[in-house]
């Protein structure tokens, strides 16, 4: 392993990549790097890179750019650290990816459905980085996989707190990731599925069904299959909800990333048909702080609001207290004693309470639900988006919101989130 000291200047550095391994760097806090491929074929986590041209990743982002034929690659700006490895768990993944694209290839001719993998692991061992990898890989062959994130804390298809599903047709741009076209997202409210373990089931369990139903309408999807991430969440209750997601998508693979007891428990516990593997973590995946993971969430609200790079203009107006109602999803837990006849603790997860304007709603996030009458199925209903409280007047009985799109809301009904945001720039 070539190492070197974090790059400081402002010169470009050359690196020289053999067959088979990686250029891994890691961005310096309030800067930003820029790497060109020169000469060769490269690639970040399964997008190939255009010759020549500059692509720019900022504060903190941990990238490996990965070479099967050898390439030169030039980088500028400030790096915590950037060294050339050998140890690559790249060989692996495009194994698993031919493994997979082989179940694809025999549901096709068999006239079954394709595989369905679900990624699993501790935190910070890139799980979200191989489900990119394989889905990008599957869409470079050919296929439209099907990529669902469940995980509320950390996930990539929408802001946290919510669950989603997203049919994967391009690879992710190196710098910016998948192309959010008409996602569906559904409301969850929390950072993380010990907030709601009800509702967080009832959610992974819609999930699947939407995606069987999507399944039986599009045979290229059903071929495709998906791929899952998941959260960190390994033990005890985050083991059920596992397990419960292996269940609900019937799920034919299971990637569990470093850690060799869960395998054993995964093994132990899953169906025979479900093949489970470990694989190694990449050397160049660094824990990230309680701090880096906050300031994340907050980056990824931003972003939904101000678009990737600040490219859009949110707006800002007025909502009417009595153009909207307002439902958390789950009442506090009381004494089993306090509780109707007949009714569990467990019932009261799934309850709508509403939710009286007040100031302690300021800052916080809100999904605008997708239902139409108040008799739909709020939980259960995909959401058309977000907004954000940023005012509350309660002389004018009315709220200033932050939206991505225009007045008026496309709807009345509205879900709060625990997670707030700060719009400050
Ligand atoms: N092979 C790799 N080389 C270098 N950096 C990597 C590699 N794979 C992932 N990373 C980086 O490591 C960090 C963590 O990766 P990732 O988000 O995929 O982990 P995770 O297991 O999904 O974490 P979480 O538990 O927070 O969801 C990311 O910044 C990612 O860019
Ligand atoms: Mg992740």
């Amino acid at each position: 392993m070539a190492e070197s000291e974090g790059n400081q200047g402002e010169e470009w550095k050359e690196y020289k990549l053999q067959k088979d391994t990686e250029l891994r760097f890691e961005v310096e806090q309030n800067a930003s790097v820029i790497v060109k491929l020169k000469d060769g074929l490269a690639e970040i986590f399964g997008t190939e890179l255009i010759r020549n041209h500059n692509y720019t990743f900022t504060s903190g982002a941990k990238i490996a750019l990965f070479t099967w034929h050898g390439c030169t690659v030039n980088l500028r700006g400030k790096t915590e650290v950037a060294y050339v490895s050998k140890e690559t768990p790249m060989i692996t993944y495009l194994n698993t990816h031919a493994a997979l694209e082989q179940m694809r290839q025999q549901a096709e001719s068999e006239g079954t459905r394709g595989p369905r993998v679900m990624v699993v692991g501790p935190t910070d061992v890139g799980k979200s980085t191989l489900c990119k990898i394989l889905l990008t890989y599957g869409v470079r062959v050919g296929r439209r996989p099907t990529f669902v994130d469940i995980d509320v804390g950390q996930g990539s298809i929408s802001v946290p707190s919510t669950v989603g599903l997203l049919q994967v047709e391009r690879p992710a741009d190196v710098e910016e990731g998948f192309a959010l076209l008409a996602p569906l997202v559904y409301h969850f409210g929390a950072n993380t599925p010990g907030d709601n373990l009800k509702l967080y089931k009832i959610l992974t369990s819609r999930l699947a069904e939407v995606f069987n139903q999507k399944c039986k309408n599009d045979q290229k999807s059903d071929v495709s299959g998906c791929v899952i991430n998941t959260c960190g969440w390994v033990k005890g209750d985050g083991y059920e909800c596992i397990k419960h997601a292996a269940k609900a998508f019937e799920v034919d693979v299971i990637i569990v990333l470093d850690q060799e007891r869960l395998y054993n428990e995964l093994v132990r516990d899953m169906p025979s048909f479900v093949k489970v593997v470990l694989q190694p973590k990449s050397g160049g995946v660094v824990e990230r702080s309680q701090n880096f993971r906050r300031t994340a969430r907050d980056e990824r609200i931003r972003e939904y609001f101000y678009g990737f790079r600040n490219k859009l203009y949110p707006h800002s107006f007025q909502v009417r207290f009595a153009d909207v109602d307002i439902f958390k999803i789950g009442a506090p837990a009381v004494p089993n004693s306090c509780l109707p006849l007949g009714m569990t603790p467990e019932d009261n997860q799934t309850k709508l309470v509403p939710v009286q304007p007040s100031l302690e709603l300021a800052h916080h996030l809100l999904s605008v639900s997708l239902a139409k009458d108040r008799r739909d199925d709020l939980i259960n209903t995909n959401v058309a988006g977000f907004v954000c409280i940023t005012n509350v007047d309660m002389e004018r009985r009315q709220f200033t919101v932050l939206s991505p799109a225009p007045r008026p809301l496309p709807r009345r009904y509205l879900l709060l989130s625990d997670v707030q945001f700060m719009d400050i720039k």
